[in-house]
């Protein structure tokens, strides 16, 4: 038997995804069109990272913004060009041209967009008339109510699916760094409050709003631990960057394959918020209070002060993806430390699918079998 479709579908809009899986965006080209195409491939959801989308484009002529919608369109272009399947983009809210960003994607009809990094409480505004999809990440089941709410007053529609981000992802983490030295919230306990949250507007509006849990996701029993208790699938990162078809240099790879749990760390991002590291020279660096020499050509991350930065994020994790990493650092989820080795994506999902399966409540399984 077939594991994946053994599995519910994820349905977001129209699109349906098996296994449940949802590559999250990984910047800076983490994800790139090598990742997404192979992820979408195999049935499950690439997502471009739309950070840096204009470092690689070729016309050096062009201003920032226009660079970066450019070098988006042409990595849309090659994603399309390896898969036919659906996939979707990752815009952080937090970025200057957000606008131009978002509006690229929806002029090249990408089927979704996925926005954290800050409340996209705007974001239906930019995509009046198009069929892409709308999916915001929180960290609370507070910023969930404020989104729908928002939405629905403004705009008369609701997210059509909500990725919620637990403290141990990658990238930025959507909590103050006193709360994640504390004790944070855990993901299941945040993911059940959005469950709760969102029903009362999933009545009033007739619609389907699938929770989908994020950060530290590890295994396919992980996956049908937040299934069971009413999670639509699960947002993975960490793991795919451990994959053959992962865009980024095998040195990035190899920081996790060779990392220990200690050399897992949390440092504040210039993006003001804090962003879970690989410990390296460049970090030691950084944390012994060093000032990386930089030049900021584009203010890229709208809350970021180069004028107080001790580096510029956007160069550190660029050369990182290009194996430079006197001159970088990786970023990686709290469970990175438990890869061992690099394998095909199809590999990946068929493991998680197949895991996912075993502990999966019996109930979700049957309904599925039933309907397809
Ligand atoms: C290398 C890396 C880069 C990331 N870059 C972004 C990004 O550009 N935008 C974003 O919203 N999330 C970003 N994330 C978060 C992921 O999309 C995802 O939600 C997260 O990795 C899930 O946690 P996990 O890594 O433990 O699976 C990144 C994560 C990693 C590991």
């Amino acid at each position: 038997m077939n594991n994946i479709t053994a599995l519910p579908d994820l349905q977001i809009g129209n699109i349906r995804i098996n296994p449940p899986v949802i590559q999250g965006g990984m910047g800076v080209l983490v994800s790139g069109p090598g990742l997404v195409s192979a992820v979408s491939n195999a049935g499950a959801l690439g997502i471009l990272a739309a950070v840096g989308a204009g470092e690689d484009c070729e016309d050096r002529s062009l201003n920032y913004a226009d660079r970066s919608s450019e070098g988006l369109r042409q990595m849309i272009a090659k994603t399309r060009s390896m898969t036919s399947n659906p996939f979707g983009i990752n815009i952080m809210c937090v970025l200057s041209n957000y606008v131009e960003l978002v509006r690229t994607a929806i002029e090249e009809k990408i089927s979704v967009i996925i926005s954290g990094a800050g409340l996209p409480l705007s974001l239906p505004s930019l995509a009046v008339g198009s069929e892409t999809a709308l999916v915001p990440v929180v960290s609370t089941a507070r910023a969930a109510d404020l989104i729908c709410r928002t939405w629905k007053r403004r705009y008369d529609r609701l997210p059509d699916a909500i990725i919620v981000e637990g403290s141990k992802a990658g990238g930025h983490l959507g909590f103050s760094r006193d709360e994640i030295d504390s004790a944070p919230p855990e993901l299941i306990d945040i993911v059940k409050d959005v469950i709760k949250v969102v029903k009362p507007y999933q009545v009033e509006g007739k619609a389907t709003i699938p929770v989908i849990a994020a950060g530290g996701v590890f295994d396919g029993k992980d996956i049908a631990t937040f299934m069971n208790v009413g999670a639509a699938g699960v947002q993975m990162g960490t793991r795919f960057v451990c994959t053959d078809e992962c865009d980024a240099s095998i040195e990035y790879k190899n920081s996790y394959v060779n990392c220990s749990e200690d050399d897992i760390t949390i440092v504040q991002s210039p993006v003001g918020l804090p962003l879970r590291v690989v410990r390296n020279d460049f970090i030691k660096r950084i944390q012994a209070g060093g000032k990386d020499d930089f030049y900021c050509r584009y203010q890229c991350l709208r809350t970021c002060d180069p004028s107080k930065s001790s580096y510029c994020i956007a160069d550190a994790l660029k050369n990182a993806f290009d194996g430079n990493m006197n001159k970088g650092f990786t970023t990686c989820g709290a469970n990175a430390y438990r890869i061992n080795k690099i394998v095909p994506v199809r590999e990946l999902l068929n493991e998680l699918a197949e895991g996912c399966l075993e502990h999966l409540n019996p109930s979700l399984v049957e309904s599925d079998l039933c309907t397809s």
